[in-house]
């Protein structure tokens, strides 16, 4: 009964619009990101997610922070939160993902690590590419530079208690063009003695570097890449010029090789394509190098385990005689255009959104 009840009203529907074949309008991928449910979840290591929104500068910051229950605040709706002053003991490691934004939906970073909790930041714009634009051309960068340091410093602490002098960065593919080119030469020197781990992307400063001298001998930067890098990323304005650059910035202030060479390290040698660290898939390689970070970017011993054949694993390779990264040509089907950066697995992962 109620059967042929739903099959008449469907019929008569069908009949209602003889020629349309039922075609949703494409969304974007913000549009599908948003039909992601935001909330409160639990970590692989048992942390607490909080998911949320809110506007900084007039864009809206979606984040997603992973602590231990007690030291989110209050205010923050965690069941267990227990903090009560924003200036807590835990340091933060904060990761902007690539183009499309699988990184923020996997959170590699969320399990602690070293004593310091994960924040992923979802981009503020249409495809989801932080700096906006796309390829090495980020037309955004300065804005959404600005909204990362202004969420850390601002919005942040009304959410969890942190170590505000233990605040560490992670890019990821386009979120490392956005670190690389704008987040470390305008906000870096808000984040003294900080550290960034620039996966599988970067580019020299594309803004007026502020207070290197004072930023460049005290912050550590790793470049991490693979043999089959894609061709973008491999060229002029990329990875290797911004390894040059960097390590130019650290001779004009004043260091030494051997100071250098502690600071600004590099390593591409597993074979591997875009992000494919563990020479198997974007996820899983970006993971490998999330599962080790701070033997990498916190004082350990700078061994990443399950890195791709051929690497030893070590990937702190200082470098001051190693800007020429040996690239072996790219797999077949590795577009040299700025649309092989992009990853979206998520959309399918949620079951819905069908069309990318
Ligand atoms: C937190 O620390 C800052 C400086 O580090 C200080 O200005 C502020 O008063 C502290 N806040 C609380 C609630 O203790
Ligand atoms: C915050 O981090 C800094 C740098 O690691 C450390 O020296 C300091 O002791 C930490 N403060 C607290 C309250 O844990
Ligand atoms: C490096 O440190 C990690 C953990 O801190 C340890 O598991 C690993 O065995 C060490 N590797 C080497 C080569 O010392």
């Amino acid at each position: 009964m109620r059967q042929s009840l739903i099959f008449a009203s469907f019929v008569a529907l069908a009949a209602a619009f003889p020629q349309k074949k039922a075609k949703a309008p494409k969304q974007t991928a913000q549009q599908q990101a948003a039909q992601v449910p935001q909330g409160i979840s639990t970590a692989t290591d048992g942390s607490m997610i909080l998911d949320n929104t809110v506007m900084v500068n007039g864009l809206p910051i979606r984040y997603k922070i992973s602590a231990p229950a007690a030291q989110f605040m209050a205010a923050s709706g965690v069941p267990g939160a227990a903090a009560t002053s924003p200036n807590g003991t835990m340091g933060v490691n904060v990761l902007l993902h690539g183009d499309g934004g699988q990184s923020f939906f996997d959170m590699p970073n969320q399990a602690v690590q070293a004593n310091t909790m994960g924040v992923v930041l979802l981009a503020p714009n249409e495809n989801l590419f932080w700096g906006g634009g796309s390829g090495l051309q980020r037309t955004d960068g300065v804005a959404h530079a600005q909204a990362v340091n202004d969420f850390v410093k601002n919005e942040m602490p009304k959410v969890v208690a942190s170590n505000s002098s233990a605040v560490v960065f992670t890019g990821v593919s386009g979120g490392s063009l956005l670190m690389s080119g704008f987040f470390i030469p305008a906000q870096m020197q808000n984040y003294p003695n900080s550290a960034v781990e620039l996966n599988c992307g970067g580019m020299p400063p594309q803004v007026a570097f502020q207070n290197a001298a004072q930023v460049i001998p005290q912050t550590q930067i790793h470049f991490q890449s693979t043999q089959q890098e894609l061709t973008l990323l491999q060229g002029q304005g990329a990875i290797p010029d911004a390894v040059v650059a960097y390590e130019k910035l650290g001779t004009d202030n004043g260091l030494s090789t051997a100071q250098i060479n502690a600071l600004q390290t590099v390593d591409n040698s597993p074979t591997g394509g875009h992000c494919a660290f563990d020479g198997q898939g974007f996820v899983s390689g970006v993971q490998t190098m999330l599962t080790s970070y701070s033997n990498v970017m916190q004082g350990g011993n700078g061994t990443v385990a399950g890195l791709g054949a051929p690497s030893s694993g070590q990937v702190l390779t200082g470098v001051v005689g190693n800007e020429n990264l040996k690239f072996t040509a790219a797999p077949a089907g590795n577009k040299r255009d700025a649309e092989s950066m992009v990853n979206m697995r998520w959309v399918t992962d949620a079951g819905f959104g069908g069309d990318q």
